[in-house]
């Protein structure tokens, strides 16, 4: 079994597995060459380019995994919702869901054709199948999709915000809409991780960028089920990540529901695994210490790999996302350090 897999499910491979969030991306000379002249969205519909993006990094940086290239915001719009990604922005809703009868008008979406997904994935677990030495040493794919809370806060606010006070005071201003409103967002992600692990993904990702806006409380009580629901889609089929940012005082209930969490760089890890026995974790290397140098990188990520111990398994990954000036021998080599370890 390919180490990821192994660490996700609780054992400990001989070397530790590591992928990296956004590995697929600007980071990349060979990414900003490809995606020239397409836009975002619509490069995640062409499975051909999809595909290659997401293989790029794997080939480069002999990572433990790919991450399928596309978007949070792409079942939205194979659901219909008029969304878009605008460079140095982010993503923007035409018209933002803010009464009860915008909710009642979006939840008559439904997931459109879906087969550019399942192209792309095909032609990624193809290549990911042979390696270069015809060993069995496959690399999984993992699927993705976002949590219910990080679509209905773009959905509501219809582009990024910081503190999501839209989103938050209509979850508790009109809590029915809310909940019809969550419940469409954790079927539409159940439904794109559903067909991601049907077309091949091994594991998947849940991406909830936004949770760490919300009290411990609110997240209990009007998030966290829902982000449960679109987990509980796939359970028993692959391993399950949860993943946000700015979390610390959610990881117990974030945790629930999941088969392995992924940390933010602002939790040590070790904290991370006394509060949570038992739990698989991924993490948490410092996206900053990717661009102050070689020296202080190591040594960090020699310490991470150190706190990581007291978990009974450990994925490396980046505390978020690698930032897009990122040098990518930096990467290849830091790669090289962990797999060495
Ligand atoms: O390697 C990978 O992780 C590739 C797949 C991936 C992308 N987005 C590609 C992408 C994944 C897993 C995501 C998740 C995603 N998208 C999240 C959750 C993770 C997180 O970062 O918190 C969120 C909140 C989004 C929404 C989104 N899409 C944002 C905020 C942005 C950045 C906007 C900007 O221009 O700064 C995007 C665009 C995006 N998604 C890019 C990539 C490679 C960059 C766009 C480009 O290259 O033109």
């Amino acid at each position: 079994m390919p180490p990821l897999l192994q660490a996700l499910s609780g054992h400990r491979p001989s070397t530790l597995p590591v992928w990296f969030m956004r590995q697929a991306g600007r980071s990349l000379p060979e990414y900003r060459e490809i995606r020239q002249g397409t836009k975002m969205i619509e490069s995640c519909l062409i499975p051909e380019l999809a595909a290659e993006i997401t293989l790029q990094p794997v080939r480069r940086h002999r990572v433990d995994a790919a991450i399928f290239f596309s978007d949070i915001m792409v079942p939205l719009r194979l659901a219909g919702v008029d969304v878009d990604i605008a460079p140095g922005i982010g993503p923007v809703i035409a018209s933002p869901v803010r009464t009860a009868s915008d909710v009642r008008a979006l939840v008559e979406h439904e997931l459109g054709d879906t087969a550019m997904i399942t192209e792309a994935i095909r032609i990624i677990t193809a290549e990911l199948s042979t390696t270069p030495s015809g060993e069995a040493d496959w690399t999984p794919l993992i699927g993705f999709a976002g949590a219910p809370f990080t679509l209905a806060a773009y959905l509501v606010e219809g582009r990024p915000s910081r503190d999501h006070l839209a989103a938050r005071s209509l979850m508790l201003s009109d809590p029915d809409a809310w909940a019809a409103l969550m419940e469409w967002c954790a079927d539409l992600s159940g439904a794109f991780l559903t067909l991601q692990v049907d077309a091949g993904a091994s594991a998947v990702q849940l991406f909830d960028s936004w949770a760490g806006s919300l009290p411990l409380a609110d997240y209990a009580a009007h998030v966290a089920p829902w982000s449960r629901r679109a987990l509980a889609s796939v359970e028993g089929r692959v391993p399950r990540l949860h993943f946000g940012t700015g979390t610390g005082h959610l990881l117990e209930e974030m945790a629930r529901g999941t088969d392995a969490l992924g940390i933010d760089y602002r939790t040590p890890l070790d904290e991370a695994a006394a509060r949570l026995p038992g739990v698989p974790l991924q993490g948490n290397i410092d996206p900053a210490r990717l661009l102050s140098g070689w020296a202080a990188l190591e040594a960090h990520a020699h310490d991470v790999i150190a706190r990581g111990r007291s978990a009974v398994s450990h994925v490396v990954n980046l505390g978020h996302g690698v930032p897009p000036e990122t040098d990518p021998t930096i990467l290849t080599r830091l790669v090289e350090t962990i797999h060495q370890a």
